[in-house]
């Protein structure tokens, strides 16, 4: 038997689909003691090294003053773009820290909007999620620009049919196709990759919002087909509020000229004159909490460790197993996409209940210490209002999550 290798934190490095050590990940994170975390779509539990990642840098901090800490830990701070290159096969200037995905998103979509004319059409889909939806309003407002949402199949994924009538039908005025790889709103997993050839074969710039994606699945950029990928650090990476990151391919980085600038991004190299950096930084912001970005870069590591494909396997397991036991419960009804069963759906469980508002379950859940969300139109508009819902409630799972905890969820949602 070939021996196991064993990563930083003792995982197994075996490059296969293994089953994930649920009670070393539960050991190594805190707050699985002190509540039932469903909430792991909007921020997920960190584990104990990456809280004690930022801890100790902002006790450095305190003792030797912000900018010389960073002064010594700036071999770490070059490691974090490492990791996440090495997450989604790129490289490391093709990555640019910002403090929220939406911020990583609009860095890269207003850039590009600079070049945007009157009767220039963005492609979007149906899940489209709601801030990179308001940017597509502004800019259509300011400048003119359509925004043409793409049909969906029956199941909730984009067709790709529709989608290359659309770009057939306007041809060189397409500029841009957006999707949200994961909605915020449930188990759909959009085909990114199949989007990807399509934008690819049809020249067209593809921007990807990974935000509930990243962490949860393997992601890798030349497969996705994407020139652009936007993400958190908060949610399925484990990572603390306030990071994220964009993801720009090399030739398009210089193409790009971030709206505003500032002294991270360009030089002041003469009175009138100033050079924009070449890499991806030049999306970046010269303030940062590096604390927060020496936690992001150990969350990458950590998820890696453990293996995108197995997280994956067993988040999808989780969420498939506890959306049985809520379609089993009288009176709720299961609203993942796609609702076939033949396509496999991600960590987002979304359900109603026919006698109880979903606010009023969130706060009966909250008396238990249990987390759950509530998902409602204004976040995901178009898909929404096209399936009559006005909200939901969302209980996303993670990999350190139990099937006894699912249970324990099911038994209070039975309870209502
Ligand atoms: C699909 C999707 N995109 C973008 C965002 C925005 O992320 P942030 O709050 O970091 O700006 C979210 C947040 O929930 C999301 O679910």
């Amino acid at each position: 038997m070939k021996p196991s290798i064993k990563g930083a934190w003792g995982f197994p490095r075996e490059g296969v689909i293994v089953a994930i050590d649920v009670a070393r990940v539960r050991a190594d994170t805190p707050g699985c003691e002190k509540v039932l975390h469903l909430n792991n779509a909007g921020a997920s539990l960190p584990p104990r090294a990456v809280v004690e990642r930022v801890k100790a840098h902002l006790d450095l901090e305190a003792a030797m003053g912000g900018y010389e800490a960073a002064d010594r830990m700036a071999e770490e701070s070059e490691r974090v773009y490492r990791s996440i290159a090495g997450m989604l096969g790129c490289a490391a200037e093709e990555i640019a820290l910002v403090e929220s995905a939406t911020r990583a998103w609009d860095a890269a979509f207003y850039a590009l909007a600079e070049g945007f004319e009157t009767g220039d059409k963005i492609l979007a889909a149906a899940n489209e999620y709601v801030s990179n939806y308001l940017a597509f309003l502004q800019v259509a407002r300011k400048r003119g620009v359509e925004i043409v949402v793409v049909p969906s199949e029956e199941n909730g994924e984009i067709s790709l049919t529709a989608l290359e009538r659309v770009l057939d039908q306007h041809g060189q005025r397409v500029k841009l196709i957006a999707l949200t790889h994961v909605p915020s709103n449930g188990g759909l997993i959009q085909p990114a990759a199949a989007v990807g050839r399509v934008a690819r074969a049809n020249r067209v710039l593809f921007l990807l919002d990974a935000c509930q994606s990243a962490g949860q699945m393997p992601l890798d950029v030349e497969e996705l087909g994407c020139d652009m990928l936007s993400a958190t650090g908060r949610k399925y990476l484990r990572a603390p509020r306030g990071t994220a990151f964009l993801y720009v391919r090399r030739s398009l980085a210089e193409q790009l000229e971030p709206m505003p600038l500032d002294m991270r991004s360009a030089t002041w190299t003469a009175r009138d004159e100033y050079v924009v950096r070449k890499d991806a930084r030049r999306f970046e912001t010269w303030e940062s909490s590096l604390a927060c970005r020496l936690g992001l870069g150990v969350a990458v590591e950590y998820a890696m460790e453990i293996g995108l494909e197995n997280i994956a396997e067993r988040v999808t397991m989780l969420a498939e197993r506890l959306r049985d036991e809520l379609a089993a419960i009288a009176g709720v009804k299961v609203l993942d996409l796609p609702g076939d069963g033949r396509r496999k759906r991600c960590g987002i469980v979304t359900f109603t209940h026919e006698r109880h508002a979903a606010h009023a379950i969130f706060e009966r859940m909250r008396e238990q210490r249990i987390n759950v969300r509530v998902t409602s139109v204004g976040s995901t508009r178009i898909d929404m209002e096209e399936r009559g819902l006005t909200e939901m409630v969302r209980a996303s799972v993670h990999y350190y999550n139990t099937e006894d905890e699912l249970g324990r969820f099911a038994l209070a949602i039975r309870g209502l």
